[in-house]
């Protein structure tokens, strides 16, 4: 890991601000216009996240070529028996992304398969683990099953991978709280579900402003939409910056300037 993202590690709002904490998802089926954002984007330093989508369409070699210019966030979600995991996690990490991650429901074994596979050095990439998806709320996650509040199960899934040795979760901006102050070690959190006031929240149900990532102690913010379909996607980073570093200038919530 970077020093700049150990530097992230501590919990409030002391964090420093950093551009790549901010993560925009390229959800493009055609390389080309994912290689447009990223010309754009890339002078404001922010990171990149590469999903099914886009992994389909450019495949390992364009993960490659996006990872050597920015941070590369490599959202692939795997969820399968721990070899199938462990063989994929370990592949993934010779294409130079900075972060990767797999699904906390596949169980300890799992999970501990795949953090066994990454090399110890400081340079490896961050491990996350999916725990409830940001487009769930509890009445569709009890018809996959499972009961009790999202809440209840993101922090079920985050004390089993901290035990497993995982560098953090994923989860809604609504759980960095419960991670942050509730779970065993010191997990970070990429909060997907995040939108300006305003904002379509598309299919995301359990969704916050940026400042109140920053305010809950949140370490990287995922967004995709409210950037990629922005008419002027640089204007709308530049927003969000702004959102991430209201707190820290003493104005107040970003909502309470509009
Ligand atoms: O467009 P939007 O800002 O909703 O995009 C969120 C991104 O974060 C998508 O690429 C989605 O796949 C991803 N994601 C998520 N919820 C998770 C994990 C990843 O929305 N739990």
């Amino acid at each position: 890991m970077t020093a700049d993202i150990k530097a992230g590690t501590a919990a409030g709002r002391e964090k420093p601000f950093s551009p790549e904490r901010l993560i925009i998802a390229l959800d493009y089926s055609d390389p080309g216009q994912a290689r447009a954002l990223v010309k754009k984007l890339q002078p404001l330093g922010v990171g990149f996240k590469v999903g099914l989508e886009l992994f389909l369409a450019g495949g390992p070699a364009l993960v490659k070529e996006l990872a050597r210019q920015s941070f590369v966030f490599l959202d692939l979600k795997f969820h399968d028996i721990p070899n199938t995991v462990a063989a994929a996690v370990k592949s993934a990490t010779t294409l130079g992304v900075q972060m990767l991650n797999i699904h906390a429901a596949g169980g300890k074994k799992m999970l501990k398969a795949a953090r066994e596979v990454l090399p110890d050095e400081k340079d490896r990439p961050i491990l996350l683990a999916v725990t409830v998806l940001t487009s769930m709320d509890d009445q569709e996650m009890a018809e996959t099953g499972c009961h009790g509040t999202t809440g209840e199960r993101v922090l079920r899934l985050a004390h089993l991978s901290a035990e497993c040795g995982l560098d953090g979760v994923v989860c809604s901006p609504l759980e960095i709280d419960l991670v942050k102050n509730r779970a065993p070690g010191n997990l970070l959190t990429v909060t997907p579900g995040i939108r300006l006031t305003g904002d379509d929240s598309g299919d995301q149900v359990r969704i916050a402003t940026p400042d109140r990532v920053i305010e809950a102690g949140g370490d990287f913010l995922v967004v995709g939409r409210p950037v990629t379909r922005a008419s002027d996607p640089l204007k709308a980073v530049q927003e969000i910056f702004s959102a991430m570093q209201f707190i820290r200038s003493g104005k107040g919530g970003h909502n309470e300037n509009k």
